[in-house]
């Protein structure tokens, strides 16, 4: 069974409820006038994203400063006196759409453009979570999202960690479990789900943070990997599930 689930808030409330995956959530809520406030005032520093989005669009970043808030969409950046004179203007850009608003985690960067991780975790024929595939997605410069739709490129995991961590392999290694943790807990609410990629964040005191789950994750960003039998054992997995 090929099972794909669109809304980011049904993923969010599955994993909240895992103990093994929730401390790697970053606060998330519905976005209203209240929340969006709320977690301003806490954080500084967040994401608003549409409950069903993808490719990065309509993903926004909206800060708050010794002077105002400011948000970015693209690179386009605008500035507010007031939070309702921001809300207004983001109600504009958001329409009558559904949003979430995310804790903004502070990404780190690569040649100065910011990174975030794709953990590929699939159930494989022998019926267990393995995560089959870890890469690296850097920004186009100035960008806040790091999608390949909005000019991000595709870098080795390891290329972009080196010049952050001492022992890059052991941070994949823990990352790897972090997917089949989330694999075990989503396939509790979502039973038809078989690979799942995760877009993970790394702040600058190196704890991984998951951004969110894709249940339908691109394979094709794994022919960048380094090592060519990493593809190939995705897309076996992926056709041994009919995809
Ligand atoms: N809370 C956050 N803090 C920092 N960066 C974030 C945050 N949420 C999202 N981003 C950035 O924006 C990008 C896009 O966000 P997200 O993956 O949630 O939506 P999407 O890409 O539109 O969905 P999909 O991956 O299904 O296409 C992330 O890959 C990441 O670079
Ligand atoms: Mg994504």
């Amino acid at each position: 069974m090929i099972r794909r689930i669109s809304s980011k808030w049904a993923k969010t409330i599955a994993l909240q409820r895992d103990k093994q995956v929730s401390g790697f959530l970053p606060a998330t809520a519905k976005m209203t006038g209240g929340t969006l406030k709320r977690m301003l005032n806490r954080y500084g520093m967040v994401y608003v994203k549409p409950v069903h989005g993808s490719y990065g669009n309509g993903v926004m970043r909206v800060e708050k400063g010794r002077d105002g808030y400011r948000y970015q969409a693209g690179r386009k950046v605008a500035r507010y006196a007031s939070f309702e004179a921001l809300y207004d203007a983001l109600r504009k850009e958001t329409r009558k759409k559904a949003y979430l608003v995310q804790r903004g985690i502070h990404l780190l960067k690569h040649r100065g453009n910011r990174f975030d991780l794709r953990v590929m975790t699939q159930y494989s024929p022998k019926k267990r979570w393995e995560t089959t595939g870890i890469i690296g997605r850097a920004a186009a410069k100035g960008k806040i999202v790091t999608n390949y739709h909005n000019g991000g490129t595709v870098h080795s995991a390891e290329a972009l960690l080196k010049p952050h961590i001492r022992d890059v392999d052991a941070k994949l290694k823990s990352l790897g479990r972090l997917g089949v943790h989330t694999g075990r807990a989503l396939r509790k609410s979502f039973p038809g789900i078989s690979e799942i990629g995760l877009d993970i964040a790394m702040d600058k005191t190196l704890k991984p943070w998951i951004l969110e789950v894709n249940t339908s994750p691109d394979p094709y960003i794994f022919l960048k990997h380094p090592n060519r039998a990493v593809f190939r054992k995705i897309r076996r997995y992926q056709k041994f599930y009919g995809r």
